[in-house]
């Protein structure tokens, strides 16, 4: 599929819910060597309190999503990812621009995420907003088969001034 260059102009931004969870779960196998699994999604959905589940949709299809926890003043990045087709065209922009100004509304200090070592495209994206690399952790990932990989520990600190 081609998407259209005024993609940005045609799409709109809003919660996700168990009815888009079809889309999304052909996103995140596409996405990941360990997805979310279709639990792991209801249970974020039932778990309102913490978790706040953005999209994007575009053509009445989700094309992107976000997850983040807030807790207390920490907000955490829990999961993003871009259909393939859909790439490199400001969409997960427009979703770290969300994220942070939700995290800010919420009066959070930090934004914190966790990115495989090898994961180039996000690690640029994240330090683009400024995202710093705060810490390692040893093979976080283990994908079952003979496979693991660090996690890169990065931070955003939202200043006073960002705080607005
Ligand atoms: C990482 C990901 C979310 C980026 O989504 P995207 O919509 O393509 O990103 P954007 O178009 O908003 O690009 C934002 C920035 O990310 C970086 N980036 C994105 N794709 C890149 C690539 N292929 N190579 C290098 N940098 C890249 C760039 O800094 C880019 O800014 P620029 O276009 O001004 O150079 C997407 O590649 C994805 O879904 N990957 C699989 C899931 C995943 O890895 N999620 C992150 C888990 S921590």
């Amino acid at each position: 599929m081609i998407a259209p260059v005024n993609i940005l102009e045609n799409i709109t931004v809003r919660p996700v819910s168990e009815s888009d969870l079809d889309e999304i779960m052909l996103i995140e196998g596409a996405c990941f060597h360990s997805p979310w699994t279709r639990q792991n999604f209801l249970e974020e959905f039932k778990n309102s309190d913490l978790s706040i589940p953005l999209g994007i949709e575009y053509e009445k299809k989700i094309i992107a999503y976000a997850f983040i926890w807030i807790l207390l003043d920490e907000c955490h990045l829990a999961n993003i990812a871009v259909h393939p087709d859909y790439r490199r065209m400001g969409l997960a922009k427009l979703l770290i621009d969300k994220i942070i100004t939700i995290a800010r509304a919420r009066g959070c200090a930090k934004i914190m995420l966790e990115v495989r070592k090898s994961n180039r495209e996000a690690i640029e994206l994240y330090a683009q907003y400024g995202f710093l690399k705060v810490g390692v952790r040893k093979n976080y990932y283990n994908d079952g088969f003979l496979r693991s990989e660090d996690a890169i520990l990065m931070d955003l600190i939202i200043t006073k001034e960002d705080k607005g």
